[in-house]
């Protein structure tokens, strides 16, 4: 279990799949994410009772607040972790909707970070995230990312094309 200010972030444990299942189908908390296929409340759930392990090609975190009796809002994944570059990716989201803007997820993934970094011995961590969804971008800025490139039309939603950023943290700028 970790601790950051305001969340506390443990692994997935089957019985979260239902609260996965909602947020899977909240347009609004799917709106910046890749999501093609909706899957069935079944079938999410058989996902959450196979799940592998914990490793470190991939740690999945599930965000819950430190008040309420630890609330689950969340879930924060460090994945495609390269031994010999010492890189991974991190993807975050809350779906729990009236927790956005609260600084939830901006402590969550500095947590992870600083998990991949001071545990994983990463040197670096990146990620993607739609130009458009300004709070993320502000909320990865406040921590530490750079944006290091640009994907031109890389996600197309509701019938535009938008550009990604790529971003990148590097051990030494976490904040
Ligand atoms: C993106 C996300 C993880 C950010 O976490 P968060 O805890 O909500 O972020 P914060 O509350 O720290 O807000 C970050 C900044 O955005 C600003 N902000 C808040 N609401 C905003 C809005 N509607 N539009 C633009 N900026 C906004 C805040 O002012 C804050 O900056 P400040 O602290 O300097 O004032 C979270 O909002 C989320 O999961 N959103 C939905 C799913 C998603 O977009 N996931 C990311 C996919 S890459």
């Amino acid at each position: 279990m970790l601790t950051g200010e305001l969340v506390r972030l443990r692994p997935v444990e089957p019985e979260d799949a239902d609260a996965f299942y909602r947020w899977h189908n909240d347009e609004d908390v799917m709106r910046w994410l890749q999501s093609y296929f909706h899957e069935s409340l079944a079938a999410v759930r058989k996902r959450f009772a196979d799940r592998s392990d914990n490793s470190y090609e991939k740690v999945t975190f599930c965000i819950e607040t430190l008040e309420e009796q630890g609330r689950l809002i969340g879930v924060v994944v460090l994945r495609d972790a390269d031994p010999v570059n010492a890189r991974a990716q991190v993807d975050i989201y809350l779906g729990e909707k009236e927790y956005w803007g609260g600084g939830y997820g901006t402590d969550a993934l500095r947590t992870a970070c600083r998990y991949g970094f001071d545990t994983m011995r990463l040197h670096s961590i990146e990620l993607t995230v739609v130009e458009a969804n300004e709070r993320a971008v502000k909320s990865y800025k406040k921590i530490g990312f750079q944006v290091d490139g640009r994907l031109r039309e890389a996600f197309f939603r509701d019938g535009e094309w938008h550009d990604e950023l790529l971003m990148c943290v590097l051990r030494d700028e976490l904040r």
